[in-house]
Formats: C-alpha cells, structure tokens, sequence
C-alpha cells in the first residue's frame, strides 16, 4: 500500500461519488470538483434550457442536465444501484416502482453520498477549468477552478479522476438542405415539457429511449409525431397505442418550402424537428498534449475505457461506457481505479495497456462496428464480468437477467 495520495475528483453525480466512495475507502485524501450547487448531475432536474436549441453557439451559456420532466429510469429499480448499495424497494420515500421517477433517483444519490461522508468531500459551485501536468518530472497535476464564478485557484494533485459526464453536448444529425430549411430545430439535451409543441407536426430523429420517450410525451397535444429512424427496413407505420404517430425510415432531404423528405417516399410539412440523437463526449479543461484525444466520440486511447497507458494510474476516466447497467458499471470502475492507486504494479505495462487498445479497436474494425460506439457495450455482460474479476468480486444475480452473456 502506497501512502495516501490526494487525488482530484471532477464531477459529483454517479461517477464522482462511487470514485470519491472508494478511494475514501482506500484513504486517500480526495476533493470533489463540482460546478453545480447540489450533488447528482444527470439526476438533478433543470428547468432551464440553452439559448440555442441546438447547443451550436459557443459562448451559450450550458446547462448540464438533459432530463426532461416525465423522465422515468429506462432500467428497472433493481439495477439502478450499487453492486453493494442497492436500490431500495418501496420504504421510505421510496415507490417500489418498477420504474421510478428521476427524483427517486436523486434521492438515492443524496442518500448514498450522506451515508459513506461524502458530502463533506465536495466543493461545490467550484468549475474545473485546467488540468494539465506539472513537476520536475512531469508527475503531478495542475488542477485550475474557478469558485462561484471568479475566485480562481491553483492546486496541485498527485492523481485526477475525469468524472464530467458525457450527456451535455448535443450530437446532431446532418439533414441535406437543412440551411435553407424554414422551421425550428430543437436537440433533446433543450427538452423539458411538451408545451411548446402543442399543434405543432413534429419529425423527432432517433430510436433511443429518449427519442420514444419525448415522442409519446409530446403526442398528446401535437398534431402530428413522425418518428426518423436510422435502422433499415423500417416502414412507414402508424405507431401502435398512439393516434397521431407514425415510424419512418430516415430523412432524405429537407426543402426550403418547410417539407421534410423521408427516404420510405413519405412528404411531411413539419414545424419543429427535433434531434434525440445522443451526445459527444467533452473534456474542455483537460490538457495532455495529444495523448488523450476525442475523435469522432472515440477517448483515447484508454485502457479498458479508463486508463490512457502512457498516464496511469494517476489519470483516469469513470463513466464512460454506455448501454450497460450504468450505476454497477461505474461501481466497478470506481472501485479498480482505486484499487489501482492504492497498490504498485497492478496495471500491464504501459506497452501492454496500448497493445490492448489496439487489439480492441482492430476488433471493432472487424465486426464493422463504427468508431463513434467505442464505448458501448451493447447490453453484454463481457466488460462488468472483467472488472469484477480484477477486483475479486462476484457480479449480481439481477445483472446477469438483464445482460446479454455471448
Ligand atoms: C435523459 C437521460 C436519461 C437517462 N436515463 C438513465 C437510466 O434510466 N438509467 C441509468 O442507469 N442511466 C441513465 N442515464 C445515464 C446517466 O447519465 C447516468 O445514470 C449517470 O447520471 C452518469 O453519471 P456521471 O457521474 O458519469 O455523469 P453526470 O451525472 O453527468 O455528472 C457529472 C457531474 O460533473 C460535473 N461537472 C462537469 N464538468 C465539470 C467541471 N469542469 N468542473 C466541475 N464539475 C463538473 C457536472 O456538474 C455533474 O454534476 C440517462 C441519461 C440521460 C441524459
Ligand atoms: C503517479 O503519482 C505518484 C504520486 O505523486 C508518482 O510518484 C508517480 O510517479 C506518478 N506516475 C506517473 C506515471 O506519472
């Protein structure tokens, strides 16, 4: 066991406080970066929404949560919590719903966080801005915040943990004619209520959860729904359960006269078209000269989506695998991330740690799986098997229903 490291933590939702939780564990002496006033992230409801609907103006203003008011969790209650702090059936404040509202969720996240002391570990209204490495030899790291908006400070960390979230920044669609193309355009990261969309004939693009989630809250008082989606052999069909619905196949072009074109042949004169069509992932304050990269939504290269080989163990990245049991996922990486830190040469070797990044991208190649799903899992099981065996632990019961084994 190393001495106890003071390690920077950024972000407090489900990625920061499962790391902050280990690594108290472990004993090291840790700050939480956070920029909002309350712990949760995601979870935290917003009602405000960007000045631009589409989040393309860089000096907006941003706001990080995406959820929409309606928002249930699209997991059953059984996998919203921790391999060993579960998600309470119905006691307490708790409904026993199958599928709760985002506001039991938050509730469990203060919950957790007040009862392993980590509240007290966050500092709050406190931005990162810049993290680089510093020292003779290049060893340590340069955290740069800015507290309630103008008292900027400098520390110096021996590790980093990267726990920002990657639900915030927009990923749109490319629509032929779209330039010239009259109507409104909105991406659901601005979506919170269906009020504005009342009478309107909306073409919501997308086939995630969001994407059927906003379409059936927002059916109920527009006009008409139609559903863009990018998987092939979708025909044109009237949506099952909802009168004014319909699933297309994508868009082929849109025209100045307001018609969207879909591939299927269908004309539809739509208002309003709205973008459920995910989010990039966004690291503005981090600096490591080239060796970590985003290109085309693909980090890297980090080892196991976590470590970059030429850094570990000292930066990492919890939370970025998607299409997964979220919470036990980032619960595993957590705990490994610490488990790292705290002991010496658990980690391959640098060369290693790079030879296998590789491998997994040559595989994704083979496959024909796109860059941009570097880091979805797909719902298998492969991954949380992995990091629970490095650190010894045995994956839930719950889990193993829900993922798929290959
Ligand atoms: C609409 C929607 C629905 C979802 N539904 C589900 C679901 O049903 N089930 C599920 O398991 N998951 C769901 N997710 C995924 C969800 O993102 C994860 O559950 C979880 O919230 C990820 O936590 P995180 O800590 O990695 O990121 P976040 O929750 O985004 O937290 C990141 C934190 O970092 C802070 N931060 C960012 N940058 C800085 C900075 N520079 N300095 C200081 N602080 C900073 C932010 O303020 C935030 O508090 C959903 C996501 C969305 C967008
Ligand atoms: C990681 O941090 C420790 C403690 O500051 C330091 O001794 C070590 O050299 C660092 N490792 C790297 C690869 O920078």
């Amino acid at each position: 066991m190393t001495p106890p490291l003071q390690v920077a933590v950024i972000g407090a939702g489900v990625s920061g406080l499962a790391t902050a939780r280990a690594l108290k564990n472990s004993g090291h002496r840790i700050v939480v970066f956070e920029k909002l006033s309350q712990l949760g992230g995601t979870w935290l409801y917003d009602p405000r929404v960007e000045s631009d609907p589409l989040g393309l103006d860089p000096t907006r203003e941003i706001i990080h949560g995406s959820l929409y008011k309606s928002l249930c969790t699209n997991l059953p209650r059984q996998l919203m919590g921790f391999s060993d702090y579960p998600f309470p059936e119905s006691r307490n404040g708790y409904s026993g719903d199958r599928f709760p509202g985002h506001e039991e969720v938050l509730k469990f996240l203060n919950d957790f966080a007040s009862e392993f002391g980590l509240v007290e570990l966050i500092r709050f209204d406190c931005e990162v801005v810049r993290v680089e490495r510093v020292g003779s030899r290049n060893d340590r790291w340069l955290i740069e915040s800015i507290w309630c908006n103008n008292l900027k400070s400098k520390e110096i960390f021996d590790a980093v943990v990267v726990c920002n979230g990657h639900h915030t920044q927009p990923r749109l669609a490319t629509i032929p004619g779209i330039e010239k193309w009259p109507g409104k355009q909105m991406h659901s990261h601005n979506y919170r209520v269906p009020d504005p969309f009342r009478d309107k004939i909306v073409v919501v693009i997308g086939q995630g959860p969001s994407a059927v989630d906003i379409s059936r809250d927002i059916c109920e008082i527009a006009r008409e729904v139609h559903l863009s989606s990018r998987s092939p052999n979708v025909k044109v069909s009237k949506l099952v359960s909802l009168n004014n619905a319909w699933q297309h196949s994508m868009i082929d072009c849109v025209n100045k006269n307001g018609e969207v074109a879909f591939e299927d042949g269908a004309l539809v004169q739509a208002d309003i078209i709205l973008h459920c069509t995910g989010y990039e992932y966004c690291f503005p304050f981090l600096k490591t000269d080239g060796i970590v990269s985003v290109e085309n939504n693909r980090v890297g290269p980090l080892y196991k989506h976590i470590f970059p080989p030429k850094l570990a163990p000292n930066l990492s990245f919890v939370g970025l695998p998607y299409q997964t049991a979220v919470f036990q996922s980032i619960g595993l990486q957590a705990k490994w991330v610490s488990h790292n830190l705290s002991g010496s040469r658990l980690l391959p070797s640098e060369e290693e740690m790079a030879a296998d990044v590789e491998e997994y991208y040559r595989q994704m190649e083979a496959k024909g799986i796109p860059q941009h799903h570097t880091h979805c899992l797909h719902l298998k099981l492969e991954f949380l098997e992995w990091l629970a065996a490095q650190l010894g632990l045995e994956l839930g019961s719950g889990i193993k229903e829900f993922l798929r084994v290959d």
